[in-house]
C-alpha cells in the first residue's frame, strides 16, 4: 500500500487559538482524528509535528511516527523532514492535518486512479463556490494538469480558476523525493511549497494527474473558526444521516450532535437536542432525549433517558432514567430500574428493578435488586478526607429522608424508617428507626 504523511507543524495563526490546529475539535474528534482514520489503511501513518508538538504528541500517543519540523517553512520543507522515513515506501500519500472531512473511500479511489493511471503524482482536487485562499489547479488547454498556483501568488486570470488544490496527494517516492531537491522559496510567501512538486516533475517528463471530486466538501481545509464550524456542520449531518439509513428515527436532526464512533439499534428515537459522545453504544428501540447528554456510555435496549446525563456507565434494558437525572462516571445500572428526577448517582451499581425516584443522591453504594429509595436519601459518603462504600442488600426500602452514613450495610429486606441517619449496619429483615420519637405537648397553643 503506501504510507502517509500528515502535515501538522503549521500554527494555524487564523484560529487565533493556544490549542494547535490539528487539535481542534469537529464532532467530538480532532481534526487529525478524522485525518487519521481516514487514513487508516496505510502501512504506517507518519505525522509531522512543529508548532505546539509536544501536545500534538500527548494527544496522538505512539499511534502513529512522528517527524519534528523545528521550523516552519512551507509545506514542501514539512515533507523534506520525511525523506528518510518515506525511502523506503513505493507511494507516499501526502495530507495536511486539517481536511477532517476526507473519507477512506475516496482515499481508496484516488489511490486505485493514481496507480491505474501509471501518474507519478495525483493531487485531489474539486471545483468550489468560493476558492478564496485555495491554492488554484492550473491546466492547459488540453486539460491535463500544469501546475498549483498559491492564491497569494496567482494573477486575476488564475484567481478565476474555481479548481481547488485538495492538499491531499499520492506521489510515487522516487518522483517526489527528487523534486523536493529543486523545490525554492521564491513566492509570495518565502516558503517551500510542496504544490511546486507538480511542475518540477512535469519538467522531467512525470506524469501528473488530478482526481476530481464531485464532493467538495469533502476537501474542506480548516484555517478559521468559521470554516470549523462549517465543517462540524458537515460531519454532523453525515452522521446523522448514517443512523437515519439505519433505522434510527430523529425528531429534529437538526439538533442531534453524536460522536462518530458511536452505535445506535434500530427504532430508537433520538428526541431534540441530544448529545452523543465517545464510544457510546445505545440499543435498540430507546428514547433518547430530549435534551440529554450521553458521554461514553452503553445503553441497553428499551431503555429511556429523558432530559439526563449519563457519562461513562452502562444503563439497563427497559430502565428509565430522567428527567433531570445525573449519572455519574462509573455506574452500572441493571434492567427495569427507575432512576428519576433530581437524582444522582455515582461508582454505583444498582440492581435490577431498583427504584430511586426522586431528589436522591446514590454515591459509592452497591444497591441490590428491587430496592425502594424514598424520596430525599442521601448517601454520605464522603467524611471530609475519605470515601467511603456502602452496601444495600436486596428488596431493601429505605425511607424519605434518610442519610445512609458511610460506611454501612443495610440487610435484605429491612426497612429504615423515614427522617433516620443511619450510622450502624442494620441486619436483614430489621426495622432501623434512627430518629427523634415524636411528643406532643397537648394543649400546648392554650396554655
Ligand atoms: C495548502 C496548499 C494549497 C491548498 C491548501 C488546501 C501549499 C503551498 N498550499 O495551503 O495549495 O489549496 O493547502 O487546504 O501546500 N504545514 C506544516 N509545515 C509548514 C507549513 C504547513 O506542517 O511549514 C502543515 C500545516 O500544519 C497544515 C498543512 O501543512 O496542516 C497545510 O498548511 P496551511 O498553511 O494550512 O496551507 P494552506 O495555506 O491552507
Ligand atoms: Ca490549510
Amino acid at each position: 500500500m503506501y504510507s502517509a504523511l500528515i502535515l501538522a507543524a503549521g500554527e494555524g495563526k487564523r484560529m487565533k487559538s493556544a490549542l494547535p490546529k490539528v487539535l481542534h475539535q469537529v464532532e467530538f474528534k480532532s481534526l487529525i482524528g478524522w485525518v487519521l482514520e481516514a487514513v487508516s489503511a496505510a502501512d504506517e501513518r507518519i505525522v509531522v509535528v512543529g508548532h505546539g508538538g509536544e501536545q500534538v504528541k500527548a494527544a496522538l500517543g505512539d499511534s502513529v511516527r512522528y517527524v519534528v519540523q523545528a521550523q516552519q517553512l512551507g509545506t514542501g520543507h514539512a515533507v523534506m523532514q520525511a525523506r528518510e522515513q518515506i525511502a523506503g515506501s513505493k507511494y507516499v500519500l501526502v495530507i495536511s492535518g486539517d481536511t477532517p472531512l476526507i473519507t477512506k473511500n475516496t482515499l481508496d479511489m484516488a489511490f486505485a486512479y493514481h496507480r491505474s493511471g501509471g501518474n507519478d503524482i495525483t493531487v485531489l482536487t474539486a471545483h468550489v463556490p468560493d476558492p478564496y485562499g485555495y491554492g488554484r489547479v492550473v491546466r492547459s488547454y488540453g486539460g491535463d494538469v500544469e501546475r498549483i498556483v498559491e492564491h497569494k501568488d496567482a494573477s486575476s486570470e488564475e484567481l478565476m480558476i474555481s479548481e481547488i488544490n485538495s492538499g491531499i496527494y499520492f506521489f510515487n517516492t522516487d518522483a517526489l523525493l527528487p523534486a523536493l531537491d529543486k523545490l525554492t522559496s521564491n513566492n509570495a510567501q518565502e516558503e517551500y511549497y510542496l504544490t511546486d512538486t507538480l511542475e518540477i516533475a512535469i519538467g522531467e517528463g512525470k506524469k501528473v494527474g488530478a482526481f476530481l471530486l464531485g464532493d467538495h466538501n469533502e476537501l474542506l481545509g480548516i484555517n478559521d473558526r468559521a470554516q470549523l464550524a462549517a465543517a462540524s456542520e458537515i460531519m454532523r449531518r453525515r452522521i446523522v444521516d448514517a443512523h437515519m439509513q439505519n433505522g434510527v428515527t430523529f425528531i429534529a436532526p437538526q439538533t442531534a450532535y453524536i460522536s462518530g464512533d458511536a452505535a445506535i439499534g434500530r427504532d430508537t428515537i433520538i428526541m431534540p437536542n441530544t448529545i452523543i459522545e465517545g464510544k457510546t453504544v445505545i440499543g435498540e428501540g430507546c428514547v433518547i432525549g430530549p435534551n440529554s447528554r450521553i458521554d461514553n456510555s452503553r445503553i441497553a435496549d428499551g431503555a429511556e433517558v429523558n432530559s439526563s446525563v449519563v457519562v461513562r456507565s452502562a444503563v439497563g434494558e427497559d430502565t428509565h432514567v430522567g428527567p433531570f437525572a445525573y449519572i455519574r462516571p462509573n455506574c452500572t445500572i441493571g434492567s427495569g430500574v427507575k432512576i428519576g428526577d433530581f437524582v444522582e448517582v455515582k461508582n454505583s451499581v444498582i440492581g435490577n428493578k431498583t427504584k430511586v425516584s426522586h431528589l436522591t443522591y446514590v454515591g459509592d453504594a452497591d444497591v441490590g435488586e428491587r430496592v425502594n429509595f424514598g424520596c430525599g436519601t442521601v448517601l454520605v459518603n464522603y467524611d471530609g478526607v475519605k470515601k467511603h462504600r456502602s452496601e444495600i442488600a436486596d428488596d431493601a426500602f429505605i425511607g424519605c429522608n434518610t442519610n445512609l452514613v458511610s460506611p454501612v450495610k443495610v440487610g435484605k429486606r429491612a426497612f429504615i424508617a423515614a427522617g433516620s441517619t443511619i450510622t450502624s449496619d442494620v441486619p436483614d429483615d430489621a426495622l432501623a428507626i434512627a430518629r427523634a420519637y415524636q411528643t406532643n405537648r397537648t394543649d400546648w397553643k392554650r396554655k
